[in-house]
């Protein structure tokens, strides 16, 4: 049997990260570039399991592209190494090349062949190295059906649709069964719905395939979407590599807190026994902190999703006590987005403004006063 962990299901394979004698399938070590102008790729450091789905994002320039193309062997690393099974394949010393590290890049304009056909594109890659005919015929059928294509082998790329476009740049990558699959941006020039079709698309195919997939993009949702993992990059380094709740539940810096949803921050500070926001205080014991000691000034991130809010006389009659922090406010703007309801409300302690997301049957008016439920535990501390 293989060792890939992730056959079915998202988000359920554990990366072999823990298991100390398992060397990573992938393993960027202390990956550094300079182009000339200071470091693009800084330091990065990063194991990436066999079969593994697992995606970089972050801000534009912050260094994906660059990183994948080091991974692909398009670019040559001028710090730091890169393993593929305890193997260095990449380093300022040593290139591996491209074609001979079992991998696929596709690049963000995937050009196909304008005068071949949908089935000729797919067939590329085999002949050009050698694939007998009656196996070239059989594996692009064979793809063409996994891609849902197989009823438009004979047209030409002209004929096709975006997303089936896209499909057959898909098809055409991974028809030479390569170990590891790099995507950069594969899905930025497709509507929003087509994306999300291509985005189930690229999950089915990987487990499908069996590969180990590095996926480049902007749109954080495509990333939740399809990832075991994702890993967060700024200016140039890694930020935080984490599971997609994770990396909403508990964001170790500002910058993932903002980049992954939104967020609302709330200065305090800590002592060993209580926290003190701006008006009001609740005992330590009822956050959720870290092993680290939280001491002196911490900033903590609440999502909007995670305040409650209902009418000032409703809490009147509601008895007080227990772990959740009730704080009073005022509604100060109201929108409805059809699916929820956005608020941004003022604190009667302190006078700080807060984003509160609601489901479309909790209405409140601006100017109503209102009381605000949070569960300390949901507060996550942040650098
Ligand atoms: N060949 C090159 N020569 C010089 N500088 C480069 C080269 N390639 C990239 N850079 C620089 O390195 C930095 C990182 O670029 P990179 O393409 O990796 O960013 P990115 O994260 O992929 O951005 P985007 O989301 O806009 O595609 C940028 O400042 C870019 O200008
Ligand atoms: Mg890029």
């Amino acid at each position: 049997m293989s060792e890939v962990h992730k056959v079915s299901g998202h988000h359920a394979a554990a990366p072999a990260a823990h298991a100390a004698e398992t060397v990573p399938y992938l393993a960027l070590r202390g990956l550094g570039r300079d182009f000339g102008a200071g470091l693009a790729v800084e330091d990065v450091n990063l194991d990436i399991a066999k079969g593994e789905f697992i995606s970089l994002i972050g801000p534009s320039g912050c260094g994906k592209t660059t990183t994948l193309r080091m991974i692909a062997g398009f670019v040559q690393p001028s710090a730091g190494v890169i393993e593929k099974d305890g193997v260095v394949i990449a380093s300022a010393k040593r290139m591996l090349p491209p074609e001979k590290r079992g991998m696929v890049m596709i690049f963000q304009s995937y050009a196909l062949w304008p005068h071949k056909t949908v089935a000729e594109n797919v067939a590329f890659g085999l002949r050009l190295r050698k694939v007998a005919d009656a196996d070239v015929r059989r594996r692009v059928t064979e793809m063409l059906q996994a891609v849902r294509l197989d009823a438009l082998a004979s047209r030409y790329p002209a004929e096709l649709s975006g997303g089936q476009q896209q499909r057959v740049a898909l098809a055409r990558a991974i028809v030479v069964r390569p170990a590891v699959l790099l995507l950069d941006e594969p899905l930025s020039n497709l509507d929003a719905n087509l994306r999300e079709e291509m985005r189930v698309e690229i999950r089915r195919l990987h487990d499908e395939f069996k590969m180990t997939t590095i996926l480049v993009t902007h749109d954080q949702a495509e990333a939740m979407a399809t990832s075991d993992r994702i890993a967060i990059m700024n200016k140039g380094r890694l930020e935080q590599v984490d599971r997609p709740f994770a990396l909403y539940a508990r964001p170790r810096t500002r910058f993932i807190a903002s980049f992954i949803g939104r967020t609302n921050f709330l200065e305090a500070r800590c002592n060993g026994t209580d926290v003190t926001f701006d008006g009001f205080s609740i005992a330590r014991q009822h956050f959720d902190l870290p092993e680290q000691q939280f001491s002196g000034a911490v900033t903590f991130s609440l999502r909007p999703q995670s305040i409650g809010m209902e009418g000032r006389t409703a809490v009147e009659a509601a008895p007080s006590g227990g772990a959740a922090l009730r704080l009073s406010a005022t509604v100060v703007e109201a929108a409805f987005f059809g699916d929820y309801w956005e608020y941004v409300v003022r604190l009667g302690a302190g006078g700080q403004s807060l984003r509160v997301l609601s489901r479309p049957n909790e209405t409140f008016d601006v100017g109503q006063d209102v009381v605000l439920n949070v569960d300390p535990r949901l507060m996550a501390p942040v650098l």
